[in-house]
């Protein structure tokens, strides 16, 4: 399909972690129209397998090729840990992760990196191998945080529970004594304040989110595909309840948004089921040293 410059950009996630990203577009590219979709009715992905991921990813690029999107921003480290390579090649629009473009902010900021993010990412290196990539003298832990995505989505950011489950994920990186810490899940800088709040001593916080805007920013100037009208209103979709959606978009952007339903085409395949009735990861996932 023929790109236009009007089209929107498509971006997605499991569920409100996006809106990171999207409250960042907004600041980057004021004039760029935005299709959101969150997938409300499968998330967390991170504790979902690869091939589930990928999945679930296609669906959602179909569907956004078929509302004709200029180029896709996955605004969820997972999809772009274990989906991006995989499907990047099989779209006639770019689609943008959010990996490696934080990988090249984070090796400037230092030199003691710590990433928080989902199991699925952590087990995938992602963020390990593109920072080495960059340069193998950096050291890299990273921690995985089954417990902060459903935390967020349910917005027990000040629960007590959730300080104590945080102090327990950042120990270990205090006490290897960090001096950068990548927010390797697009939920996560929702808890920048408790976050804070825990570590005894300043560090950088690489937000990946600032150099995915940044990036696509460069992509839309050498396509030719910027905005050159005012933008449409933003359009929320969601794959479960739209309500439900819209009230916590409130919380996280200041307003309440028309959200609408999307039935993506049917999940069939062993692959679902698995992840099911998988028995969830322990927790901590315990801490990988480099
Ligand atoms: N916010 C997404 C990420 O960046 C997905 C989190 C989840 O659904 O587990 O990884």
């Amino acid at each position: 399909m023929k790109q236009s410059w009007r089209n929107r950009i498509g971006v997605f996630d499991s569920g409100v972690g996006g809106l990171t990203v999207l409250r960042k577009l907004y600041r980057y590219l004021p004039k760029e129209s935005i299709l959101y979709f969150a997938d409300t009715l499968r998330l967390p992905y991170g504790k979902r397998s690869r091939e589930e991921i990928i999945l679930f990813v296609r669906q959602i690029l179909d569907w956004m090729k078929g509302e004709g999107v200029k180029m896709v921003i996955m605004a969820c480290n997972t999809s772009s840990a274990l989906a991006l390579e995989v499907v990047q090649s099989e779209y006639d629009f770019p689609i943008l992760g959010l990996i490696h473009p934080a990988a090249r902010g984070a090796v400037k900021k230092g030199k003691r990196i710590g990433i928080i993010a989902t199991v699925a990412t952590v087990k995938s290196n992602a963020y390990l191998n593109a920072i080495k990539e960059i340069n193998p003298r950096i050291q890299v832990w990273q921690v995985g945080c089954p417990e902060f995505v459903p935390l967020i989505e349910q917005n027990r950011i000040y629960d007590p529970y959730t300080k104590k489950v945080a102090r327990e994920y950042l120990q270990p990186l205090i006490e290897n004594r960090i001096d950068t810490l990548v927010y390797g899940c697009t939920h996560y800088p929702h808890l920048r304040g408790i976050l804070t709040e825990i570590l005894p001593f300043p560090v950088h916080f690489v937000d990946p989110a600032d150099y995915v805007c940044i990036a696509a920013a460069r992509e839309l100037e050498l396509l030719n595909l910027k905005n050159h009208s005012y933008p449409l209103p933003t359009r929320f979709c969601v794959s479960g309840d739209s309500q439900e959606f819209a009230a916590k978009c409130k919380h996280w952007l200041g307003f309440t948004p028309q959200v609408e339903t999307i039935t993506l085409p049917a999940v069939s395949g062993d692959a679902v089921v698995a992840a099911e009735t998988s028995t969830p990861q322990s927790l901590p996932t315990g801490i990988l040293t480099f």
